[in-house]
């Protein structure tokens, strides 16, 4: 053990304590990630125990704001896994181009860069100027980057290679000017997205969607919230809409599987068919 590292007994007292004095619910989530965040946090911090935690996150303090967004992973990339876009560009879009209107929910967006990945992919099925893609998070800090599209040059190299692999045709470079080390996205690819802050764990359901994307969102829950959250998405979710998850994540054993048919082929998508 390290020296500043915390124990099971204060992951639970902390758990408890975020939601009696602070009003933050992670009771639902899986305790061995979020046991290895916050020594990650100490560490990053160089906090010397887990007393001196809890002293920052005394109500008020700012510290607290930057303690949830540490302990909630915030990693994502533009069209992650090109597989899975591939998918959406073939065997999705095509059963979305039926609809008069289009509304997607990216539910636990993080910085938007799946967000943006989509608009790219409606914009090139010309089905951009009739859908809206609605961004939610928790955490209203990553929203903020959202909004403004703008995302580390550095990345786009790999990007632009994820792009291809997903079977863009065009010069990826069109869909953003750079400037310094920061890539903007075009207006016209952001247009359409609608920011809002959203917690899987207490709110609901805020409309219909013929699509929803909640990828590398439950992998951080346990088994109940997993279906509570899934329940949450088959509310929200028209028949004969999709729903798509991360690479490890599955509806095989909520209880809605039986109102579900998975896509053929390995990527996580499944269509509600009851
Ligand atoms: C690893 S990122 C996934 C980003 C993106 N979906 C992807 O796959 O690249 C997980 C995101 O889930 C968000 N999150 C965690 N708990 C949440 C909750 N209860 N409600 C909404 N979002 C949550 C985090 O803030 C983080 O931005």
């Amino acid at each position: 053990v390290e020296p500043n590292s915390i124990n099971d007994e204060e992951v639970e007292l902390l758990v408890n304590e975020l939601l009696e004095r602070h009003g933050y619910d992670f009771s639902g989530y899986a305790r061995a990630s979020l046991k290895r965040r916050i020594n990650r946090l100490m560490g990053l911090d160089k906090l010397k125990s887990f007393q001196q935690l809890r002293f920052l996150l005394h109500p008020g303090d700012s510290y607290l704001q930057r303690f949830i967004e540490e302990i909630t992973v915030n990693v994502t990339e533009m069209f992650r896994d090109p597989g899975f876009y591939q998918s959406l560009r073939n065997d999705v879009l095509p059963q979305l181009a039926t609809r008069p209107f289009i509304r997607i929910w990216h539910a636990g967006c993080s910085t938007g860069e799946e967000v943006y990945s989509m608009a790219i992919l409606l914009h090139e099925a010309n089905l951009l100027q009739r859908s809206l893609l609605y961004a939610t998070d928790l955490n209203p800090s990553v929203l903020e980057k959202v909004k403004q599209g703008i995302f580390p040059l550095n990345s786009l190299k790999q990007y632009s290679e994820n792009y291809r692999l997903s079977g863009g045709k065009e010069d990826f470079s069109k869909y953003y000017s750079a400037k310094y080390d920061w890539a903007k996205f075009d207006e016209a690819i952001g247009k359409r997205i609608v920011v809002a802050t959203h917690n899987l764990v207490i709110d609901r359901s805020f409309n219909e969607f013929q699509l929803i994307l909640c990828r590398n969102v439950l992998i951080y829950f346990e088994k109940d919230l997993q279906d509570k959250v899934i329940g949450l998405f088959d509310d929200s979710l028209e028949r004969l809409g999709f729903l798509a998850l991360g690479a490890k994540e599955s509806l095989k054993f909520s209880p809605f599987t039986r109102n579900y048919l998975q896509l053929p082929g390995k990527e996580k998508i499944w269509r509600k068919i009851k």
